[in-house]
């Protein structure tokens, strides 16, 4: 169930991913480009060193546009010449922390970028699927058990997390106004959890945090210990968007609408757990510290309820949350190891795929 099982579906669909350059973008442009859909990438340069977009060594496989979201006639032009049936959009300023240190660049580019992306797109004859990629943070949090379901109202109490609730308003709007009821395009949403993998760089985040400070020996300080996230393999939201692609594509008034990605329950762990059971997969004695300094709030509870896309998509997660940290660890090792990471890269997609 899921994914289209033969593999009929993405061989020469147009394709245009934005955020192509970052952790999922570039997950996502591989395992298009494997099975052989004609990848377009529009986002600005890659802001971590390392970073994956670089360690795949992408530059044959896709065609590489550099530009900011915020710019619409740039963004108009590489859409009106790449014709993409499919646009994947996940150009964000991503991090709760850094939407505290800079709102304004936070909202133009997660809103507004938003609102271009949708403009430009709507006025391109050869689109088909629109999917706007957002969050599970978009969701009012009411520091509840239950998890967020997709009728649930949107919030969010830092500017990232209410940039994404914004996002998904302006996915709404325009639906409603410009592809209404009968239109041959769909218009989809997508809210996923805390997604872990190799090849993130990012900082504040704990897995990044975690491989940097083992690979190179230092004591890990742990924030936010006891914050309860739904953890899950980056491959696995990604399988859901192409999921999403692909019924959206066959019936679009169906499936235009918005989604949950996230992980079954056994995934929702606090920071403490995983970091513990990272540490015990990374093998070497790395140490650990809890850090008492002074915290800007970040949501400690967080669940989404999966069963839309699990009924009416046949799409279900696949990896439990010790798999994804294996996964994670392994490819890190084998990173710092010095090994070739688009054949490591592809390896999991495969087992992903197979499993
Ligand atoms: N990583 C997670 O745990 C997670 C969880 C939920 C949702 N998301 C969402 O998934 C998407 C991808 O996240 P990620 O973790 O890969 O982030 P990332 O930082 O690795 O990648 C972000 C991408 O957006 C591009 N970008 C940023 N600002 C831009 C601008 N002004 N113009 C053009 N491109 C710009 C970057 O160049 C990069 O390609 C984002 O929309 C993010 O909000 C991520």
């Amino acid at each position: 169930m899921g994914l289209n099982s033969d593999n009929s579906f993405w061989p020469d669909k147009k394709v245009i991913i934005t955020g192509h350059t970052g952790f999922k973008g570039s997950w996502l442009a591989l395992w298009l480009s494997d099975l052989d859909a004609k990848v377009t990438g529009y986002a600005l340069d890659p802001v971590t060193d390392p970073n994956l977009f670089s360690v795949l060594d992408f530059e044959k496989s896709i065609i590489d546009h550099r530009g900011d979201i915020r710019d619409l006639s740039a963004l108009e032009r590489v859409i009106k010449s790449a014709k993409p049936e499919i646009i994947v959009h996940m150009a964000a300023q991503p991090l709760v922390r850094e939407s505290y240190k800079d709102p304004v660049g936070t909202y133009a580019t997660n809103v507004m970028g938003t609102v271009n992306l949708m403009e430009a797109a709507r006025t391109c004859d050869s689109v088909r699927v629109i999917l706007v990629v957002t969050s599970d943070k978009c969701y009012e949090n009411e520091e509840i058990e239950y998890g967020y379901r997709e009728i649930d109202p949107m919030g969010g109490h830092d500017p990232y997390s209410s940039s994404k609730g914004c996002a998904e308003l302006v996915t709404s709007a325009f639906r409603r106004s410009f592809f209404e009821e009968g239109s041959a395009v769909a218009v989809g949403s997508a809210r996923a959890g805390n997604v872990i993998g190799g090849g993130d760089w990012a900082p504040d985040r704990i897995v990044p945090d975690a491989m940097h400070a083992f690979s190179g020996k230092e004591t890990l300080k742990v924030r936010n210990p006891g914050a309860v996230r739904p953890w899950q393999h980056v491959l696995e939201p990604l399988s859901g968007y192409m999921t999403l692609c692909e019924k959206m594509w066959d019936q679009p008034s169906e499936f235009s609408e918005g989604w949950n990605f996230g992980p079954e329950d056994e995934s929702v762990r606090t920071v403490e757990e995983v970091t513990i059971r990272m540490s015990d997969l990374w093998g070497d004695h790395v140490a650990l510290e809890k850090s008492n300094g002074s915290h800007l709030h970040e949501a400690t509870l967080l669940k989404l309820n999966i069963t839309k896309a699990k009924e009416k998509l046949g799409w279900t997660p696949k990896w439990d949350l010790d798999t994804a940290l294996q996964k994670t660890v392994s490819w890190y090792k084998s990173y710092y190891n010095g090994e070739n990471m688009l054949e490591m890269s592809l390896k999991q997609i495969e087992e992903y795929r197979a499993s």
